[in-house]
């Protein structure tokens, strides 16, 4: 193994498009803000870079939609998003912005460094056009049908219906997303990074040499790798970001994805060049070979930073690489994919407007939920069992009970600590287990598990107390329930510590409550950390319970937006509806062989234990029919066709459908929503008519 003298922690800069939401909490900031805390709190030497990602196509999506500016868009957010990182104490070192002036040049000054250097390939290619505005479309701006799911919306880097990836080329009948006009192709020129020239080296520094990355990311890698990569543009034809340094390149701008990651390096420079004294020089955190470099990002964004950022490193030559890169997968909410520009999300402003105060509730139901192996979901419902059931009931609990009885006992100071029992021993090797084990899981990036363990040491503190019943023992034993007492608070002292990672609020508010100062890891699994006589502060409740109605507030809420939702998607597809493409040219003589006539509806009804299925007794002037149609969503009530004349099929051959004949087939007309009416005459004719 080999051994570091820092660590440099960086967590994926977030679009600069919308406030964050619990998914951003627990996908990235909560595990990096937990693996930070754990690193000062052993005293190694640690760098948290944060910022925003202030440029790429979301970022101008949104301000078309809101009417402003680009620039307004990313003030805005980055404002919103720095807060609430802040709020929620995710304890960033630097947090700075992709828009900063330093960032423009030290990105703009890196691609050029790889240019000078012959790193890019140069290529020119079909892009979508779109002649009215004379603009090349990005993926995000192009929109279509989905070849897999055929929702109407699908992007063209993704369908948010089914969630598949999708190139642009894949959309059916692709459109401008922004004002519906159709798509041409044009050619346009770019700068490529050719990743299959980096093909065999990512091979062997990643498959061979970091198997020990968590098997969701050396998987995507393993199946990028295996799949062969090809060169990435690494520009765009887009008037918001940094503009391309070469000659010839007017309207084009680095791609977001060069940039960004770029902005880890930019942003430490900042802090450096703002704090020389205390950080020392940039590069000593980037191209020093004794650093160590851990990227937290969602899974999402797996290949940028285990494929290309490396890559760009590696273009340069003179920059260390990532050590590892846990990433999460996804956090679903209420079992759908959180989705930023759904409004499906629990945005963290408004979570803090709800539940004022509770910020570490928050971390530790995400953390306890956290989507380390697999996605996961986020249900109101867990969250309140988290918080009622373990912070309050076990957690909570345990403090209030230790501090209330040596305020009632022992006038709040610490009592004396007498000898052990075995009981006590035994109670004090669980804990010092538990502690182990919740280190040995941090190294692991295993915050779940961690977190768990923590609450394992306040479970035993628990049973210690319920066994030894304190309470009982100060009737007859003072100096037994002073040990006891002791014991207990010794163990509170522990649970600070512990807890400190995860919910640094609640540590900060049991300091002031033990009335002591934060100490260091080693302190964790002692138990002499509270002297005899020490004065205890003011006792205060750690957690308050949640009760239902502020629960069913935030599913009412929910179920409002989901409401809105299904509204406009649906208006939406109604706007992008195109008549289908004429069929193949047929003959006369093919139409001549079906036989279509009218018919009087005299009886329309559902058939049992079809949702689908409508029977129709006919009066086709011949005797009568029956005819099933597949059209009972479109028709609620059936009964509205009865005495309509009717267009039908009268030559099929008869069909058996949930044990009844159909004699033939309905003819009806597919609206853009899917609904189907049925075709009728404009005035009566005789039943039996034929139609030709
Ligand atoms: O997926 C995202 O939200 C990107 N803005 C992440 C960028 S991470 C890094 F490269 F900066
Ligand atoms: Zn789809």
């Amino acid at each position: 193994m080999k051994t570091y003298k820092r660590t440099l922690v960086t967590s994926a800069l977030p679009y600069a498009n919308g406030p964050v939401h619990i998914g951003h909490l627990a996908g990235v900031y909560v595990p990096a803000d937990i693996y930070v805390r754990y690193l000062r709190m052993k005293g190694e030497p640690v760098l948290f870079v944060g910022g925003s990602d202030e440029h790429g196509v979301p970022v101008t999506i949104r301000a078309r939609k809101e009417g402003i500016t680009t620039q307004q868009v990313v003030d805005r957010y980055h404002k919103l998003i720095s807060e609430s990182f802040e709020q929620f104490g995710i304890s960033f070192d630097v947090y700075s912005r992709t828009t900063s002036e330093i960032h423009h040049k030290f990105a703009a000054d890196y691609f050029r460094r790889l240019y000078d250097n012959g790193k890019f390939i140069e290529q020119t290619t079909e892009q979508f056009y779109d002649p009215e505005t004379g603009e090349f479309l990005t993926d995000r701006n192009i929109r279509g049908e989905c070849p897999h799911c055929h929702s109407k919306g699908a992007y063209g880097d993704q369908c948010e219906k089914c969630g598949r990836t999708l190139s642009p080329d894949e959309l059916i009948e692709p459109y401008n997303a922004i004002n519906g006009n159709p798509l041409t192709k044009k050619e346009t020129k770019h700068w490529y990074l050719p990743l299959d020239q980096y093909q065999q080296w990512l091979e062997q520094w990643i498959l061979e040499e970091h198997k020990e990355w968590r098997p969701n990311v050396y998987g995507q890698c393993k199946s990028w790798l295996d799949g062969g990569l090809k060169p990435r543009a690494v520009t765009r034809d887009l008037d918001w970001g940094i503009p391309v340094p070469v000659e010839g390149a007017e309207g084009k701008v680095l791609y977001v994805w060069f940039d960004a990651p770029i902005g880890y390096i930019s942003n430490t420079k900042e802090l450096c060049e703002r704090e020389p004294a205390k950080w020392g020089n940039w590069e000593t955190w980037w191209k020093d070979q004794s650093t160590r470099l851990i990227h937290f990002i969602g899974k999402d964004n797996i290949v940028f930073h285990c494929i290309v950022f490396p890559s760009m490193l590696k273009a340069d030559g003179t920059y260390i690489l990532p050590d590892n890169v846990p990433a999460n997968e996804f956090l679903n909410l209420e079992g759908d994919k959180i989705s930023t520009s759904r409004n499906w999300a629990v945005w963290l402003n408004e979570y803090l407007q709800d539940f004022p105060g509770k910020q570490d509730v928050l971390r530790y139901a995400l953390t306890a939920n956290a989507p380390e192996t697999k996605d996961n979901d986020f249900t109101w419902a867990d969250f309140q069992a988290r918080n009622n059931n373990e912070l309050v009931a076990i957690y909570g609990n345990f403090v209030n009970r230790a501090m209330v009885l040596t305020q009632k006992y022992f006038a709040g100071k610490v009592p004396a600590q007498g000898a052990y029992t075995d009981y006590d021993k035994q109670i004090m090797q669980e804990i010092q287990g538990s502690v182990s084990e919740m280190l040995r899981l941090l190294d692991a990036f295993r915050f779940r598990d961690a977190q768990k363990e923590a609450m394992n040491i306040a479970r035993a503190g628990n049973k210690y107390l319920a066994d030894m019943e304190p309470w009982k023992l100060a009737k007859t034993d003072m100096e037994r329930t002073a040990a006891v007492l002791n014991l207990s608070l010794q163990i509170v002292a522990n649970l600070e510590i512990a807890f400190r990672p995860f919910l640094p609020f609640s540590s900060e508010k049991l300091r002031k409550m033990l009335n002591v100062q934060e100490t260091g890891i080693d302190s964790l699994g002692k138990f002499d950390l509270l002297t005899d006589g020490h004065q205890l502060g003011e006792v205060a409740l750690l957690f308050e319970k949640i009760e239902d109605d502020a629960i069913q507030a935030q599913l009412d809420r929910l179920a409002r937006i989901k409401k809105e939702n299904e509204e406009q998607e649906k208006a939406e597809e109604l706007k992008n509806w195109h008549p289908a493409e004429i069929k193949a040219a047929t003959s006369i003589d093919d139409f001549d062989k079906t036989d279509i006539r009218v018919a009087t509806v005299l009886d329309c009804k559902n058939v049992k234990k079809s949702d689908r299925l409508l029977e129709f007794t006919l009066d086709d002037g011949m005797g009568g029919r029956t005819i099933l149609s597949g059209i009972a969503q479109s028709y609620p009530d059936p009964s509205v066709l009865v005495g309509k004349q009717v267009l039908y099929i009268a030559n099929f051959p008869p069909r058996k459908m949930m044990g009844k004949e159909s004699q033939g087939m309905i003819l009806s007309a597919v609206d853009a929503d899917g609904r189907l009416v049925v075709t009728t005459v404009s005035a009566p004719v005789r039943n039996g008519a034929q139609v030709g």
